[in-house]
């Protein structure tokens, strides 16, 4: 045996390594292990199966099929837990916890005898903090997600968690349907374990880690429930016994190259806009730079090339039968890095050099030449009201209210916009633009996905307004909706400056937001905003969040656990 894997790797100190083994083996044999399987490669198993994540359901019986494929391949699978984030049942949003766990991964990951990890996750934190601390952890590791649900149906109409939630609330909002019907529509949206079953942020991170290598091929979009899920898992677990020993350590896949294509996939496919937030996060923990500026730049040139929910039609399980990431990275290869190293060990460009005809039989994905829509989903809008950018889904907006200039009505924070929203006496018409402040990432706190708040219920019939913010929206959501507005109201950024009957024009082919206020009087507003600092939580992971949370822009992490290089040149970079 190796003496630099297994059970030897990172002995606990007692000062004397050999006592540590011989304790440790000793350890591991009271788990009922022999010799045979104390001498192979530990691969650890990051299980984030949780009763309180409805998405990881199905995560025990994964789990197995990932350690049949790790033994086939000659390892010893270990499973273990991290913190995991189901992200209805967390308050007051899982964004404030994403760091936190991903510090958990990381940390364990570091700490464990491990040759190589396995990363379960899905749902929509999971993955993106799995892979933080794994980028950080820096041994080799493979992700697999969950996979989606299966959809639902109501009445012979076909349901999935969540666009469908959303639209069914609406229509509950505006009294079109009774208590009973939504009753009825609530049994019926999620109805399998498995990811939101449309195109939302656990889609899209699935998608996007796909792109970047880290996901064997094909496993986006594998439904939860199938039994293919299970085969990939087994492969999943057999290439990470091939990783043992190598270098194809994090850093190796998740190159400049690898989020380019990310960034390429993440407007093909209609992705969640908190997908750019992930990305750059991850790429920040190894130190890579990844600026909205590129994301607008992909935008123009990149085409949507899937129908799927919010900005299309039909369902990730759609998707996974027209063939899935394998197919829209053939449609994009022309605009693809083929040199980006996948965790295969193979490039990108080795992968797709097969045998390859489009699948004209179905109408989910289309070919490169014959988009969706011609240009990408989130392009980036900025000016004095966000200098350090926003972001809109233009895909899943109302081409009407892309160019606009409207009265702003303003709330001012999430309780006022509680209190308000549905207030007979609200003055609010059709024409304005509604503008919520202090949801950011300190602000909410944690930068909730409020986002996509509704239209005031005086103003019934109205299915969609000009939204701006500095929360997120969910990738479920849809409508014109100005997201990430950075800096945020609370750390003293324009968008706090912004008064009830102010002009706000915005022009998404310009990528201008602008608050049509002269600057003497805004400059009289931050005087005045000056005086009132957010309060500071006392103690305890809110106060460490509080402290070290860096803005939308550059993936709202924390400053300390960024690589060292950007650390070095951005500070806090609020
Ligand atoms: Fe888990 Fe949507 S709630 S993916």
């Amino acid at each position: 045996m190796n003496r630099t894997q297994g059970f030897a790797n990172r002995l606990t100190q007692y000062s004397d390594n050999a006592f540590s083994l011989y304790l440790r083996r000793s350890f591991a044999r009271s788990m009922g292990f022999s010799d045979t399987a104390l001498d192979k490669p530990i691969i650890g198993i990051v299980n984030t199966y949780s009763e309180l994540n409805n998405c990881h359901r199905g995560f025990r019986e994964l789990a197995e099929a990932i350690k049949r494929g790790v033994w086939q391949a000659g390892g010893l699978p270990l499973e273990f837990p991290t913190i995991s984030l189901g992200e209805v049942f967390l308050s007051p949003t899982s964004m404030m916890m994403r760091n936190l766990m991903s510090m958990d991964a990381e940390v364990m990951i570091k700490a464990q005898p491990l040759d190589a990890v396995v990363l379960m996750g899905g749902c929509d934190k999971t993955l993106p903090a799995l892979l933080m601390g794994a980028a950080s952890a820096g041994i080799p590791a493979i992700a697999i997600a969950a996979g989606p649900m299966l959809t639902g149906s109501y009445q012979g109409e076909r349901l999935g968690a969540c666009t469908d939630c959303r639209r069914y609330w609406g229509a509950y909002r505006r009294g079109e349907i009774d208590d009973a019907t939504i009753h009825d529509v609530e049994n019926n949206l999620a109805v399998t374990s498995g990811t939101c079953a449309v195109m939302g942020t656990a889609s899209t991170m699935a998608c996007l880690i796909e792109a970047l290598g880290m996901m064997l091929p094909g496993g986006a979009s594998i439904p939860a429930v199938h039994a293919e899920r299970l085969r990939h898992g087994e492969e999943t677990g057999r290439q990470a016994v091939a990783l043992v020993g190598s270098d194809l350590t994090p850093d190796k896949i998740m190159t400049p190259g690898a989020f380019a294509n990310a960034l390429r996939v993440l407007q093909a496919i209609g992705g969640s806009t908190n997908g750019i937030i992930h990305l750059t996060a991850i790429a920040g923990r190894l130190g890579i730079r990844l600026d909205l500026d590129q994301l607008d730049a992909v935008s123009e040139d990149t085409p949507v090339l899937v129908n799927l929910k919010p900005s299309g039609s039909a369902y990730m399980e759609d998707f996974y039968r027209a063939g899935g990431m394998p197919v829209v990275l053939q449609e994009l290869k022309p605009l693809l890095d083929l040199n980006a190293v996948t965790i295969t060990g193979q490039t990108l460009g080795q992968i797709l050099d097969v045998p390859y005809s489009f699948p004209q039989w179905q109408d989910v994905i289309r070919p490169l030449n014959q988009p969706y829509k011609a240009t990408g989903a989130q392009v980036v809008l900025r000016g004095n009201l966000a200098p350090d950018g926003a972001v809109i889904k233009r895909s899943a907006a109302s081409p009407a209210l892309l160019q606009k200039t409207g009265r702003a009505v303003v709330f001012t924070s999430l309780a006022d916009l509680a209190a308000r929203i549905d207030s007979p006496d609200l003055d609010v018409t059709p024409d304005d633009i509604l503008v919520l402040q202090n949801a950011g990432p300190i602000g909410g706190p944690g930068m909730p996905e409020a986002g996509s708040f509704p239209i005031p219920a005086r103003l019934s019939g109205v299915k969609d307004m000009v939204r701006i913010s500095d929360a997120r929206m969910s990738g479920t959501a849809f409508g014109t909706i100005i997201l990430h507005v950075s800096p945020e109201a609370a750390v003293g950024g324009p968008l706090g400056l912004v008064r009830d009957g102010d002009l706000i024009e915005v022009d998404v082919a310009g990528r201008r937001l602008s608050l049509l206020v002269d600057d003497d009087v805004l400059a009289a507003r931050r005087a005045e905003a000056a005086q009132q600092q957010p309060a500071s939580p006392a103690r305890g992971y809110e106060w460490l969040y509080q402290q070290h949370i860096q803005g939308a822009h550059l993936g709202c992490d924390f400053d300390f656990l960024r690589h060292q290089d950007l650390i070095d040149h951005e500070g806090k970079g609020q």
